[in-house]
């Protein structure tokens, strides 16, 4: 052996195995710790499982009677006698008169449900309709209702007049424009008359947990659920995603989780028990899991995913509630953080922009963020963008924990007039150009990974072809692929087929490699395998 043949042994020696080691470190870079033999989550969200969403699963309200009149519903009251709406003066805290031609926002009441006839009337300022008895006139003065502002509201079947009266069983009118009174003499007929209204229900979009359990009632909403948690997602389910090249699942909870098997009012337990199995099946077909605190104390965004019982976004308002939320957090860490199937815990999904401003939430996630390392120093911890007007760049700015930290974007063809009347060719033209430079820019960001947590086969056009769908959803996948933690499709089932993950796949609306390995993982194994057999064969 001469000499310069030697020094090429050694320099080649050193430069395979730098290869090597530079391989191994690429690999590690590219891929998401704990998913097997794949470098991205590639997930499908349980929606309207753990968390009810009436529009994923109509038929779960199917048996409440006067099924229009849940909590949250927005109501205009007009005096068939006056012909006038009945308003909150200032929006509430002030007397409640009926002295408006056009009805708007001060003549508009959100619902409380008490009882399939008993309703308190929230005004958009917060305050609720109060009346101390027979005689006595209308506010909108109280804060917190009890029996003073909770009213019966009749119906006439099949029409919009309503007749109002007091628990004690006097009848409000209207004789004036300036104020309702309760001292109707005796029980008012469906005629014109000072005590009838026409009640008008402006929006009616709210059906949680919150609408379900007030609606039925606590008994009957206990076998609603208990029959839905069972029957809703199984383990079949976790069988067939884990067949369709699905490896995580990115799981909606409410906060009453934390409190099974007896949550607070009016949620329901049992929950705890579902996401329980969950896990375990999961671990059965090698799934991981991701839990997502959907549902905050006091909502965070006012929508019935959070279970929000009239709209309002309550959860920034108090100290309380957030310390509360962390508490969920704890008891979601400490139960989970050592089992083989978890994958990550989501702190809040979709804080609003308008009602929780950045410093609570980047504060509230500083905090999550430390709670889920007491328990667990690898679990990803995942932070969701503000829905509405934010930049997501505000979370990668923001310092919320050393490791592990992924930012969760929600990319939707949908919910803006934006999209209103794209074509199938603009839709598409928007996820290669937009979507995917913004992706690009988070990808490149230092900091936290980045996850497309939801996204759907769906859009504002109507009339798509079988192959439109197909298109839609490979560029979508085409693009969202690239997102350095991975993805996750919004939702496994829906009563809406083109939201159905399982209806695409079985119908080939959507198509992708049930492989589970991405083309990523692809490349790094070959050329880990040839690093490998470069590095012996020249080494031994
Ligand atoms: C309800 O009204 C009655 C009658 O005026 C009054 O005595 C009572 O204090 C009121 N209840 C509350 C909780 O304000
Ligand atoms: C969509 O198109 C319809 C019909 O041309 C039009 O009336 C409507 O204003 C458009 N909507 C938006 C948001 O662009």
């Amino acid at each position: 052996m001469n000499c310069t043949f030697h020094m090429e042994f050694v320099f080649q020696k050193w430069v395979l195995a730098f290869f090597f080691s530079f391989c191994l470190l690429f690999s590690a870079a590219l891929s998401v710790e704990g998913i097997k033999g794949n470098s991205k989550v590639r997930a499908v969200n349980l929606g309207g499982w753990l968390v009810i969403e009436g529009w994923i699963k109509p038929s779960l309200f199917d048996g409440i009677l006067n099924g229009d009149m849940l909590d949250g519903t927005e109501v205009q009251f007009k005096s068939v006698t006056l012909q006038k709406y009945v308003s909150a003066e200032n929006g509430g805290g002030s007397n409640v008169s009926v002295s408006r031609d056009i009805p708007s926002s001060w003549e508009t009441f959100r619902l409380w449900r008490v009882s399939e006839k008993e309703f308190q009337l929230r005004s958009t300022q917060g305050q609720f309709w109060t009346c101390e008895g027979q005689g006595s006139s209308v506010s909108a003065t109280t804060d917190a209702p009890a029996t003073n502002e909770t009213f019966n509201i009749e119906r006439l079947y099949n029409s919009s007049r309503v007749h109002i009266k007091l628990q004690s069983g006097i009848y409000l009118q209207a004789l004036t424009e300036s104020q309702i009174t309760a001292d109707y003499q005796g029980t008012p007929g469906w005629d014109d008359n000072a005590a009838t209204f026409e009640m008008t229900i402006v929006l009616n979009n709210l059906n949680g947990d919150f609408q379900l359990v007030n609606g039925y009632g606590h008994a009957k909403a206990k076998e609603v659920l208990e029959e839905h948690r069972n029957s809703f997602i199984t383990r079949d389910d976790f069988y067939f995603i884990s067949t369709h090249g699905i490896n995580a699942v990115r799981i909606p909870v409410g906060w009453w989780i934390a409190f099974d098997p007896d949550p607070p009012a009016p949620f329901i337990g049992g929950s705890l028990a579902a996401l329980d199995n969950a896990f375990s099946w999961a671990h059965t077909y090698n799934i991981k899991c991701i839990i997502d605190l959907h549902a905050a104390p006091g909502s965070q965004n006012g929508m019935e995913h959070s279970a929000s019982r009239d709209g309002s976004v309550d959860w920034p308002k108090s100290q309380d509630n957030i310390d509360k939320t962390v508490d969920v957090i704890d008891f979601l860490a400490s139960r989970y953080a050592d089992h083989p199937a978890l994958l990550g815990i989501e702190l809040l999904n979709e804080p609003s922009a308008a009602g929780v401003p950045l410093d609570i939430l980047v504060s509230y996630y500083q905090n999550g963020y430390e709670t889920v390392r007491k328990y667990s120093p690898t679990a990803y911890v995942i932070v969701c963008q503000r829905i509405g007007n934010a930049d997501p760049l505000e979370l990668y700015q923001a310092n919320i924990g050393f490791s592990n930290v992924v930012v969760d974007l929600h990319y939707y063809n949908l919910f803006d007039t934006f999209f209103v009347n794209m074509s199938s060719a603009q839709n598409i033209d928007y996820i290669y150009k937009s979507r995917e430079a913004q992706l690009q820019q988070l990808n490149n960001a230092s900091g936290p990974l980045l996850f497309i947590g939801e996204w759907v086969n769906e859009w504002n056009v109507t009339s798509g072809s079988e192959q439109d769908y197909q298109s839609f959803g490979k560029a979508q996948l085409d693009v969202y692929n690239a997102a350095s933690f991975g993805w996750a499709y919004w939702t496994i089932k829906n009563d809406r087929k083109h939201w159905d993950f399982e209806w695409n796949i079985k119908n080939n609306y959507l198509q992708f490699s049930s492989s589970p390995r991405s083309y990523d993982s692809d490349v790094i194994f070959f050329l880990l395998l040839t690093c490998s057999y470069l590095f012996l064969h020249h080494i031994l």
